[in-house]
């Protein structure tokens, strides 16, 4: 949420600037803009609405040629998407201006404290205390080079909440300072020049050397002495540099319409690359580097999925999958909910959260609860150096490559993959499983790339069924063991992207209710299971779709090849390969992420940034 730039070097910072918010534009595009320094002055230039609108004032006013400065894309959290709300905010004086990510919980008490001694606020953001309170702590601070260091420590000692502070002082023309707490924030180190970035997206172009910070840290970009960090207190701290293994050209568009249809078509290569040395020759499984040891997965008596969104969804499919390879109880909780519910955990719990950001606020402060009660915990995240796996135990990287668009696809389809793996790691670690039985589910994993592909090939008629659906007041999907979640995912899909009211069902539910809404023509989409799946959940779902159609809906039926169960009773039939049943998330999903594309764009909407939305989630 909100994407941050700084830049200190050789180069055009506008330029420099702008070409970071294009790239980290996913993660909030309520409103944006810039601030360049140059003859001790700070110019600020800001609109509300996309970036684009900035470029469009930028290119009627010439801005200072400079070569340091700051940008700032908004995901509006304190005052509305106006002009005056947007970043930066600059200090009474004129002194500092400054961009911020997160929430400053305590502003209202700071905002009265400025406003006593009479400083005027032009905009109703928690931000803007910050650059008045920075501008007077610098007047107080001694000269000299760590005086705009020290200055922004005192001021990031006495806020609460969380921040990401980037801000350059008129006096400082070569030096920007950054502070972080449970925000995002990583420098990216050039030749001779400095990048401040929420994620290294906003740097890709021009380095891959990146350091990566810790909580309460500040941080000093400065010409000509590179990177210095400290603590709140003043303590240096040596940052942990890492090598940017994602390119520039991995995070263009490359051709496609839309930042989500690359990404769509992208899955098999991201399954393949989640699967990549981690399935031995052998059949077993090599998860060598989640640094927990095999008696602390044997001790494991519990465990906990826990994440948002999509993310949510992939953990509820890990729980079928886990529970059913190693017959440890698996509870899948909402961030959000899991740390005020008191969960009951202990040293043999492991909790696995899921984020493809690592940067999600609510997986972050539950990933820390967790901690405090002593579990272990494992990260699957997308994201390199993000802070959850940072934070936790043991991680395991989905190796997805960058995700720009805001809908998770490959994100997702990574999640579920990486949970797999985590299941069956467990299952051989732990002697549950005989190796043979193992190695045929590691046959089946590395079939998955191959199918999805199958899949993908497939889609055109999903895309002239979208034409057909863009009307629709109301989508319902069903499903049953994993094709519940799958459900779940297909609805958050369509509600997000295509603004169409969708709920998800488990299908023997509806006749418990939803089945009431069900009108002449409401289209249903229904995930069917394997014929081969145990219990007959087939037959049951099949009985499902007749319930539905007797009523008046309108059918759409995903199910495997040479299900002909299913035939007399779908008005559009969508075949996938066929699927071990646990594994079956990774293609059904599939052609529900591209209807939902599909449907926003016969829409006329904005596919990768959907409204009120925004990549990475920040605040709680
Ligand atoms: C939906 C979507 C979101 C994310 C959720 C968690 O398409 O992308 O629901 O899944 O915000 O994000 P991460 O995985 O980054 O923690």
């Amino acid at each position: 949420m909100c994407g941050i730039v700084g830049y200190v070097g050789p180069q055009n910072s506008l330029d420099v600037i702008l070409e970071g918010l294009r790239r980290l534009e996913y993660r909030g595009y309520d409103s944006a803009g810039v601030a360049v320094l140059a003859g001790g002055r700070l110019t600020t230039v800001k609109k509300a609405g996309k970036l684009a609108n900035l470029e469009k004032v930028l290119a009627e006013e010439s801005l200072p040629a400079a070569t340091i400065g700051i940008g700032h894309t908004r995901w509006a959290t304190h005052g509305g998407p106006t002009d005056r709300n947007a970043h930066p905010h600059v200090s009474a004086d004129g002194t500092v201006s400054v961009v911020h990510n997160g929430i400053i919980e305590n502003f209202a008490v700071l905002r009265a404290e400025c406003e006593a001694a009479g400083v005027e606020f032009t905009s109703e953001t928690d931000t803007e205390v910050v650059a008045h309170l920075l501008a007077a702590a610098y007047r107080k601070t001694p000269a000299g080079d760590d005086r705009l260091a020290e200055a922004m420590r005192t001021v990031s000692r006495g806020l609460e909440g969380a921040f990401t502070l980037v801000a350059s002082h008129a006096d400082e023309p070569d030096r920007l300072v950054a502070s972080r707490r449970n925000s995002p924030l990583v420098v990216g180190v050039g030749d001779g020049e400095y990048f401040l970035g929420s994620d290294v997206a906003a740097f890709i172009a021009h380095t891959s050397d990146a350091l990566e910070l810790g909580q309460d840290q500040v941080v000093v970009i400065d010409r000509e002495r590179g990177v210095s960090v400290t603590d709140f207190a003043g303590a240096p701290v040596e940052p942990t540099a890492y090598t940017v293994d994602w390119d520039a050209a991995a995070a263009e568009k490359g051709g496609y319409d839309w930042f989500m249809l690359k990404e769509i078509a992208e899955q098999p290569e991201a399954v393949a690359n989640t699967l990549l040395g981690r399935l031995g020759a052998a059949g077993e499984l090599v998860l060598d580097e989640v640094r927990l040891s095999d008696q602390e997965l044997r001790d494991v008596d519990k465990i906990f999925v826990v994440s948002c969104g999509s993310s949510f969804h992939a953990g509820l499919i890990a729980k079928y999958a886990i529970e059913h390879w190693t017959r440890i109880p698996v509870e899948v909780e909402l961030a959000s909910e899991f740390r005020y519910r008191d969960p009951v955990l202990d040293r043999s719990t492991l909790v696995i959260v899921v984020s493809q950001s690592g940067e999600t606020m609510d997986t972050l402060m539950a990933l820390r609860h967790a901690k405090e009660q002593k579990a272990r915990v494992l990260a699957i995240c997308n994201a390199n150096g993000s802070t959850i796996p940072r934070e936790s135990d043991a991680v395991l990287y989905t190796r997805a490559g960058p995700e720009v668009a805001v809908a998770s696809t490959k994100g997702f389809l990574t999640q579920v993959v990486a949970c797999y793996l985590v299941g069956l790691f467990l299952a051989q670690v732990r002697g549950v499983k005989y190796t043979d039985e193992v190695a045929a589910i590691v046959e089946d994993l590395r079939a998955l790339p191959d199918a999805v592909a199958t899949v993908l090939a497939g889609m055109e008629p999903v895309r002239e069924l979208a034409r057909s659906l863009a009307d629709a007041n109301t989508i319902l999907f069903l499903g049953r063991h994993v094709g519940y979640p799958v459900a779940l995912e297909g609805a958050l899909k369509l509600k997000e992207l295509a603004y169409i009211h969708a709920e998800g069902f488990a299908a023997g539910e509806l006749k418990h209710g939803p089945i009431a809404v069900i009108d002449q023509g409401t289209p249903v989409i229904v995930v069917v299971p394997s014929p081969s799946s145990r219990e007959s959940v087939h037959g049951k779902v099949v009985s499902n779709i007749q319930e539905v159609r007797a009523r008046g809906a309108r059918t759409i039926v995903i199910a495997e090849e040479g299900d002909e169960d299913v035939v007399p009773y779908a008005d559009h039939l969508i075949r996938v390969p066929r699927t071990p049943t646990l594994l079956a998330p990774v293609v059904t999903t599939v052609p529900l992420q591209v209807l939902a594309c599909e449907i926003a764009a016969t829409r006329g909407l904005d596919v990768d940034q959907p409204r009120n939305l925004a990549k990475s989630v920040t605040v709680e």
